[in-house]
């Protein structure tokens, strides 16, 4: 007889009284977690709404609503989330998902979005250039009349690119640039990938700002999410 499955480590990066606007938050991530189906790959943002999603998802699971199912995960983060709530896990490069969720810092009246407030946005990104139907939850605090106004576009460079890619920032017309530093740990935030993040405030973001920003050289990619048309859940 084979053993018991042991759980030895489940995670969960939020809790309730951390997260903002919680009511709102909780209710689209019911809602969107009722849309999924048995048999469905899922992909699954980061920050604290795709998390509440994700253990929505789960719940239907451990109630025999759904099965089968498996998501795919956008950072360690949400990765330590699906595994410690017992769903199954696919990979981007096996599998294409049936759909996305994720969370925004800001959408316009467009569908355009600023992310990466948690740093994710390059796992966010190719997530979301794999997949068509892309589901963005968010409370109605995150909704704006122009991107920008209440949250910085963030931008992943390589380390030894950082002050050129600067420069390249500043021509595009950003007029403050941050380095996002850590709390937890000294020093710079390092993204997943090793890289840094440039916290770059834009009086006014044109149309193909995101494609200029990823024109420098030395910049992974940016946090803005222009020109995806997701179906916005705001409860
Ligand atoms: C993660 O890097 C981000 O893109 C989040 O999806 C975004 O910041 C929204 O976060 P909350 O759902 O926690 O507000």
């Amino acid at each position: 007889m084979k053993p018991a499955r042991h759980r030895e480590f489940t995670f969960e990066p939020f809790d309730s009284g951390s997260i903002s606007n919680y009511e709102a938050k909780f209710r689209a991530a019911e809602e969107v977690a009722a849309l999924a189906e048995s048999g469905q790959v899922i992909g699954a943002g980061s920050g604290s709404t795709a998390f509440l999603a994700v253990r929505a998802i789960a719940s239907r699971v451990r109630h025999g609503e759904l099965h089968d199912v498996r998501l795919i995960p956008t950072s360690i983060e949400s990765e330590l989330t699906i595994t410690g709530l017992g769903l199954a896990q696919a990979d981007l490069s096996e599998v294409a998902p049936d759909w996305l969720f994720d969370g925004a810092d800001e959408v316009d009246s467009d569908g355009n979005l600023i992310k990466g407030r948690g740093g994710a946005l390059f796992r966010e990104k190719l997530l979301f250039s794999a997949c068509q139907l892309r589901r963005v939850l968010i409370d109605p605090s995150k909704r704006v009349e122009r991107l920008g106004k209440n949250f910085p576009v963030p931008v992943e460079v390589v380390p030894r690119a950082a002050s050129v890619a600067m420069a390249g920032l500043k021509a595009l017309g950003a007029d403050e640039i941050a380095l996002r530093t850590g709390s937890g740990k000294d020093g710079p935030v390092l993204t997943e990938q090793g890289n840094l993040l440039l916290d770059c405030h834009f009086e006014s973001i044109d149309e193909d700002l995101e494609d200029q920003i990823k024109l420098i050289v030395g910049v992974l990619d940016s946090g803005l999410f222009q020109g995806y048309g997701p179906e916005v859940i705001s409860a």
